[in-house]
């Protein structure tokens, strides 16, 4: 396969997209300029509008890529343009190898599916293990597994792959309602799968939430939210109501300039934190009543 890396000032880039469309060429992916930037509930994206973007076109071997390129710069007259051949993509092909991830408590995160699973937890190595990788999910994984969770059953808030509903039921638990706003069940199912943990120990519900109203009836040991500061905020009065009086409120996904405001709206509620650990800028909080 070739790629085709058109760079142009981001302002020209509605023109060019309606130019490359009016000439029947769809394999195309904007690259836009953009910085990170901080805001007060973590990290954000701003665009740089006066920067200069990357157009990659993909065009397939059949073609023949020095008269594909000649008709480009046809249509584009002035930007530049170069052609690239690249390697096609093909998932059977590549197999992806992590590393283990040492949590340093004698449990390891891995892909590898022969792993001792009394002390691993084993991810498929597809976009899952990238959140395994996170500081804010190696800490809960650390906060679930110290505890025996036998008999508790668990919320997991923003479940993603699994991975902590995975080390919850390591731990012990019998029963996680785990949450996501995405459709994540084939995901979750694999990752249960990999750990020879039955599937009839998790329900998941698909949605934002707090749309989703789980009755009030249902009540929880632990309650897992490692999404980000504000979007805590959004659901503490639904969670607190799902609590047991002696329920753990672990609360992630928070940078060292926001976690002190969270802290003080999450105490406001009844909450009494009792750790704060932190990687890099990454806190995790945990809480009581
Ligand atoms: C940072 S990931 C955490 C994934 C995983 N729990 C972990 O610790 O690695 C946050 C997850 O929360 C989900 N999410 C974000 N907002 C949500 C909301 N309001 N309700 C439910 N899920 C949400 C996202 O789709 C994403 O999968």
């Amino acid at each position: 396969m070739f790629k085709i890396i058109i760079e142009a000032p981001y302002k020209d880039s509605e023109q060019i997209n309606e130019l490359l469309l009016i000439n029947d060429i769809y394999n195309v992916v904007l690259n836009v300029p953009y910085i990170v930037t901080t805001d007060p509930n973590g990290y954000g994206l701003e665009e740089l509008n006066d920067a200069y973007a990357t157009f990659d076109i993909y065009v397939d071997e059949s073609e023949n890529i020095q008269v594909y390129e000649g008709n480009l710069r046809e249509i584009l007259k002035n930007y530049d343009l170069k052609s690239v051949h690249i390697e096609a993509y093909d998932p059977l092909k590549s197999e992806v190898v992590f590393e283990d991830i040492d949590l340093e408590n004698g449990w390891v995160i891995t892909t590898n599916e022969q792993a001792d699973l009394s002390r691993s937890v084993v991810l498929n190595s597809g976009g899952a293990f990238g959140t395994g990788l996170h500081e804010t999910t190696r800490e809960c994984l650390r906060i679930l597994l110290k505890d025996k969770l036998n008999g508790k059953r668990v919320l997991d808030i923003g479940t993603g792959s699994g991975v902590l509903t995975v080390g919850a039921l390591k731990a012990g638990a019998d029963f996680v309602t785990a949450v996501d706003v995405r459709d994540v069940k084939e995901e979750v199912y694999e990752n249960l799968s990999l750990n020879d943990i039955d599937h009839n120990k998790i329900e998941i519900l698909t949605g934002f939430y707090n749309t989703i109203l789980i009755p009030v009836s249902k009540q929880f040991d632990v309650v897992i939210v490692n999404i980000g500061g504000d979007e805590t905020l959004m659901m503490i009065d639904d969670i607190v109501k799902h609590m047991k009086k002696s329920a753990m409120l672990i609360v992630s996904g928070l940078v060292d300039w926001n976690d002190e405001r969270i802290n003080k709206e999450v105490e406001s509620k009844g909450l009494k934190r009792i750790s704060r650990a932190y990687e890099n800028e990454w806190v995790t909080l945990v809480y009581t009543f």
